[in-house]
Parts: structure tokens; sequence; C-alpha cells
């Protein structure tokens, strides 16, 4: 009797994991120790449970940074690390692509290029993509374009809702509106929560320098913050709200304005780079006064009017929204031909590591339903 007991135990307990292995999304993470990449391995540890009990069984296989791949195949046990190599991508594909028919997820926290050639034939084989980084939607059109039109015939999902707005729904929304027959005519955006949060403390007083260095300890800004002040940041989050509006842009067709003089841009030190900033603090703080004078307030806007687009420092009332929006908040205003003359305006905060890590994981969560099995 015994026997027969352990035997049925173990016949449930065979179809429950074989039922969980069908609810698998396997996950390959690459800049998993980075500001992003690190709070979302730990939101991904701290929900694991809850989503296995809605039927989602997310598991890191994969995690690669710079120096390492480490590699846990959830059926062994124990993870193995590896040595970065020059060639060891086929290696690492291998692995990933090594259970059947599991549905698979690469999620690419990096904030360089340096798997963005690889996009393409991930969606080929199959492989989603989920992406906080925006360099992949801001080379060309033709690219843009080709990576689009793969993920769409190959079925696979890839998303990057964070790299504009990060965990603010603003990309998804926007192209639905297009989807749906609507025309953008116009946007004005506060779309750098690192710029939001320097002009907010310029705005009342603070100086250029010690803002920067703030933002940049509070994980706002691009790894280097040269990449925020030099406007090129701002430039290809407004390419990409230009490209999700339906509209064919180039890169070179948005004018930049940077915040900092082409010798100190160059400074690829972090540390000398912030210490730099100071000697253009008495400036800041004129442009400021001189503002608050005229009963206005400085702002750094990406805008597009229908025939340019730029990204700069400009005035607004201080009765504007833009001049009333919290430290690092970000404003998206769409006019369009359903929105006007009020247009569509999504606000909050957008950026830090906390809150884009929780977009890409509500990415994740879309692309694995999108994939798994009905
Ligand atoms: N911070 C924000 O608020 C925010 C908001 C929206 C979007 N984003 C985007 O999120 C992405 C990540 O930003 P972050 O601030 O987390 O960057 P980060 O702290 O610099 O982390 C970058 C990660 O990428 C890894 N990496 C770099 N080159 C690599 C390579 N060749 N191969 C494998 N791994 C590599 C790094 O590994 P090592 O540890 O070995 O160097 C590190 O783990 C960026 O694209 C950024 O634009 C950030």
């Amino acid at each position: 009797m015994q026997a027969v007991e352990s035997s049925a135990v173990q016949a449930v307990r065979t179809s429950f994991e074989a039922a969980e292995h069908r609810r698998e999304v396997w996950l390959l993470i690459a800049g998993y120790s980075g500001q992003i990449g690190r709070v979302l391995c730990r939101q991904l540890e701290a929900r694991a449970s809850g989503l296995r009990a809605q039927g989602i069984h997310l598991v890191v296989t994969g995690r690669i940074n710079r120096r390492e791949f480490l590699w846990r195949n959830p059926h062994d046990h124990g993870e193995e690390t590896f040595a970065r190599t020059t060639d060891d991508w086929p290696e690492i594909l291998r692995r990933f692509l090594s259970s059947g028919k599991t549905p698979r997820l690469f999620v690419d926290c990096t904030a360089n290029g340096a798997f963005v050639e690889r996009y393409a034939e991930l969606l080929k084989l199959g492989i989603g993509i989920v992406t906080p980084n925006k360099l992949a939607n801001s080379g060309s059109q033709a690219s843009y374009a080709a990576l689009q039109e793969l993920a769409r015939r190959c079925s696979t999902p890839y998303s990057y809702e964070t790299t504009v707005g990060a965990a603010l729904p603003v990309l998804g929304p926007l192209a639905d509106l297009v989807r749906a027959g609507d025309r953008v005519k116009r946007i004005e955006a506060v779309i750098s929560g690192t710029l939001s949060f320097i002009f907010h403390r310029l705005n009342n007083g603070g100086r250029f320098s010690a803002a920067v260095r703030e933002a940049h300890a509070r994980g706002y800004t691009e790894p280097h913050p040269g990449a925020d002040l030099d406007g090129a940041d701002s430039g290809r989050k407004l390419l990409i709200l230009l490209r999700e509006s339906g509209l064919a842009w180039e890169p070179q067709q948005v004018a930049v304005d940077g915040l900092v003089p082409p010798e100190l841009a160059v400074e690829i030190d972090v540390e000398r780079f912030l210490a730099g900033l100071a000697a253009h603090d008495t400036a800041w703080a004129e442009r400021a006064e001189a503002a608050h004078r005229r009963s206005l307030r400085l702002a750094y806007l990406a805008r597009f009017d229908g025939r340019s687009a730029q990204v700069g420092v400009t005035h607004v009332a201080a009765s504007d929204p833009v001049a009333l929006l919290a430290p690092g908040e970000n404003l998206i205003r769409i006019w369009s031909d359903r929105y006007q003359p009020v247009p569509l305006s999504i606000a909050g905060p957008g950026a830090g590591p906390e809150l884009t890590a929780a977009g890409v994981f509500t990415d994740i969560l879309k692309a694995a339903r999108e994939i798994l099995p009905g």
C-alpha cells in the first residue's frame, strides 16, 4: 500500500513538475552587475514565488558582464562560471538554446552597443529581447525598421519601453495611438531625468556642478554623466519618440544642444569630468537668475514641431507644467489629430535604478505572457 501511495504521489509530483517546466521562461541577462541589472536580478528573485503561483516561472539561466558568464541549468544543480573571452558568444548561445522549446528572453542591461549587433540573430532564433538600452533604436532608420520588421516576422517580442521615461508608459501607448490611426503633430518633453533634476536645482539656486554630482550619486545619470550633459541621451530619446510616432527620422536630423564645452565633454574620467564642471557654476547661476528676473525658468526640452526636432536649453513661464516638475520628473506632451488643443500628457519620475528595473521587469512579464503557451 505504502509503495502504491508513494508512486501515486510521485506521479502527481512528476506531472506538476512537467507543468511547471511548460510555464518556464529562461532569461539571459547581460549587464547583470550594473545599476539596473543588479536591481532587476533582486526584483526577479523577490517576485519569483509570487509569479510561480500565477503560472509564470522566470528562470535566470545566464548572466553576463564584461568579465564572466554565469550559467545555471534549472534542472541541474549549481552554477558554472566562465571567464569571458572575445569569441565566447557561440558557446553562450549554445547553452541558452540548449533546452528544446523553452521560451527564452535576452535582457540587455548594458549601457553600450556590445550586444546590439546580436539582436537580429536572437530574434531570428525566436529569442525575445527586452532592453532599457537606447542604442539599437537610435541608429539609422534602416536598422530600426529592420529590427521592427524582424520581430514582427518572427513573432518574437522586442520590448524597450524603458528607453524613454524609464518605467512610465510612454512608447507603448504612443505606438497604440498611431496604430489606431492618430497622427502626431507636435511633441514637447522633458525626457532626461538627469537634466530635469539638474534644472530643478539650478532654478532653485543650486550650483550646477553640485547638482550633476548629486544626480550621478542617485543613479539618475548614464554611467558617464557626460552622456546626459552633451544632450546625446535626450536626442536619442526624442528620435525614438519620433519613430514610435511612425515618423522616419535619422539621428542627424535631431539638433542637439549640449551643456558643457567640447573640451570638457571629451573627458572620459568621471571624477575629472565632475570636477571640471565647477568652472561653469557662475555662468549657469547667472543664466538662472536672469530667467528668474523675467518670471521665467530654465528647462531642457525635447521639441518636435512637425518640421524640425531639437533638444536643448530653453525658457518656460514659471507657471508652465515643465517649471512645476519635481526634481527628476519627466513630462511628455503629445499633440495629435485627436489630442488637440489639449495634448496627451504623461508625467512622473523618469529615472533611477529601482524604477527603471521595475519597468524592465514589466516588459519581461509582458513578453513572457506573449511567448508562453496559452
Ligand atoms: N540609470 C537609469 O536611470 C536608466 C534609465 C533608463 C535606461 N537606462 C539604461 O539602462 C542601461 C544600463 O544602465 P546602468 O546605469 O545599469 O549601466 P552600468 O551601471 O554602467 O552597467 C552596465 C552593465 O553592462 C555590463 N557590460 C558593459 N559592457 C559589457 C560587455 N561588453 N559585455 C557584457 N557586459 C557588459 C557591465 O559589466 P561590468 O560590471 O563587468 O562592467 C555592467 O554590468 C543603459 O543602457 C542605460 O541607458 C538607465
